[in-house]
């Protein structure tokens, strides 16, 4: 089966978020159950910089007012199909945020329709799977065109982001005026990208089962839940993975010292090394809370701010790794200097740095308000730090709660408290002092969340036969 995988950014090309690890780690693992993947994804200034044995393989004589080349390379065993299309993507700075994303980001999508009607000689897709706003016109445009079919995948990582554009758009994005209504790419008086890509494709996907069942209602479903319910007879949730080779602590180059979950003993030079990184006390006993993540209202690290107080009086540390908000990223930064015996920050995006937190810490908070699926949660399962998580979307799914009757069955493996409020926070971060102090039982929960199967193998399976499914 021949799979043509489109998404705006793919690890370790370019990454903003956890998009970019799930389209760099997907197309590896579903090789395993015959499906072979190309994955295409816009030529950015980074991306073209670390190809190097690029070939050209399809021109563009016209694309929105300028001409491309589709390039093809392997990269870490991935095959790509770089758009490259200086007009559009040869900018300095970030990713997103331009005038004219509508253009560049439709123009991923026309692409990879045009390839997924057979414009690449030598791969023709049977299924197109596409991610996310920036790629969801590609049903449309395969819909609207209509010369051949592959079926379609729509996988929403995030209904926050959702791609609306004025609908005078419509001809400049080469949509025809019957796209244009409900049953189309229309969306409350504009033109939405993600709606699109959710009412056109064949199958819609979200990255959780409880994400799914969550986006179906008013509370979480960001204006997009009725058209949700609507199409629930396609729509699943699939959890995600992580790349159990990138993020292995018995490999891992990035930290101190390597372990396993039955040679523990590596974990405290790692503790102590991160400790001395972020100049902390360097205290064995403390329990040492990490946080890594992108500063945004939906991660909650303002919950955490808010609950440092607790934090201290129940004698912990905490460190934070974080980029995003300039707000947050300034009250965030606030702490190091009010708590600097207890708090230590460190803005900006750190790759290393999170594999030493992960390594070091004894717990990771991920107090989110929402979270489709998550992956620093997976990440700390298999490092043995003890996710301490909201209670929303794929954290649910992902983390066994030490509650009374999973700790006496021994299968709890984290924290899970209501998402958010402060109280509820600084609540979970007394349980898991507590838990903390019992070392027989925290050692139990080390055990289970590292023997817990975070890798790629039974999600890849699964949308394996979603393909399957769809194949004509
Ligand atoms: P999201 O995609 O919503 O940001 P995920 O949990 O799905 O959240 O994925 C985030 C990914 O980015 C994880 O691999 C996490 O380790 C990583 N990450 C987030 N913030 C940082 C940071 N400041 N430095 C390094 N890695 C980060
Ligand atoms: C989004 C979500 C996150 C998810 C990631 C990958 O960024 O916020 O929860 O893990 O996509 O699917």
């Amino acid at each position: 089966m021949r799979l043509l995988s489109v998404a705006s950014e793919v690890f370790p090309l370019v990454k903003t978020g956890g998009l970019a690890d799930v389209a760099g780690a997907l197309p590896r693992a579903l090789s395993e159950y015959g499906v072979e993947t190309r994955t295409l994804l816009p030529g950015y200034p980074a991306v073209l910089a670390a190809l190097s044995d690029a070939e050209p393989a399809l021109r563009i004589g016209d694309l929105f007012g300028g001409s491309a080349t589709v390039l093809t390379a392997a990269v870490d065993g991935l095959q790509t199909l770089v758009i490259d299309a200086p007009h559009l993507y040869s900018r300095p700075g970030g990713i997103y945020g331009w005038p004219d994303d509508a253009i560049r980001f439709a123009a991923l999508a026309r692409v990879a329709a045009d390839i997924g009607m057979g414009a690449l000689p030598g791969f023709l897709p049977d299924i197109v799977h596409s991610h996310d706003w920036q790629t969801g016109l590609t049903p449309a445009y395969l819909r609207y065109d209509g010369r051949r079919a592959p079926g379609t995948v729509m996988t929403v990582h995030n209904l926050a982001f959702q791609g609306q554009f004025p609908p005078n758009l419509l001809g400049v994005l080469g949509l025809p005026a019957s796209a244009y209504t409900m049953e189309g790419v229309e969306y409350y008086g504009e033109i939405s990208f993600l709606k699109a890509g959710l009412q056109l494709a064949d199958r819609i996907t979200t990255v959780s089962p409880t994400y799914a069942a969550e986006i179906q209602s008013p509370a979480l479903g960001m204006g997009m839940d009725g058209l949700l319910r609507h199409r629930a007879a396609v729509f699943s949730g699939i959890l995600n993975g992580i790349d159990t080779e990138v993020w292995n602590p018995q490999t891992d180059t990035a930290i101190v010292e390597t372990f396993s979950v039955d040679e523990l003993g590596g974990r405290p030079a790692n503790k102590a090394g991160l400790q001395e990184h972020f100049d902390l006390p360097v205290e064995p006993s403390l329990p040492l809370f990490g946080i890594i993540t992108r500063l945004s209202w939906q991660k909650g690290v303002d919950l955490i701010t808010a609950a440092v107080p607790d934090l201290i009086a129940l004698g912990a540390q905490l460190v934070v790794l974080g980029a995003g908000d300039f707000d947050q990223e300034v009250a965030v930064g606030g702490l190091r200097d009010r708590y600097s015996e207890t708090v230590a920050v460190r803005i900006g995006y750190d790759e290393a740095l999170a594999h030493l937190i992960q390594a070091g810490a004894d717990a990771i908070v991920v107090p989110s308000r929402f979270e489709p699926c998550g992956l620093t949660q997976l990440c700390a399962l298999r490092y043995g730090a003890i996710p301490v998580v909201a209670r929303t979307g794929g954290l649910v799914d992902t983390v066994i709660d030490a509650s009374p009757v999973a700790l006496a069955a021994g299968v709890a493996t984290g924290v899970q408290f209501a998402a958010g409020s402060v109280e509820m926070v600084a609540a979970a971060l007394r349980r898991t002092v507590g838990l903390h102090a019992d070392r027989t039982a925290w050692r139990q929960m080390q055990a289970n969340a590292m023997h817990t199967d975070v890798s790629w193998r039974d999600p890849a399976r699964r949308y394996a036969t979603l393909y399957r499914g769809l194949l004509r």
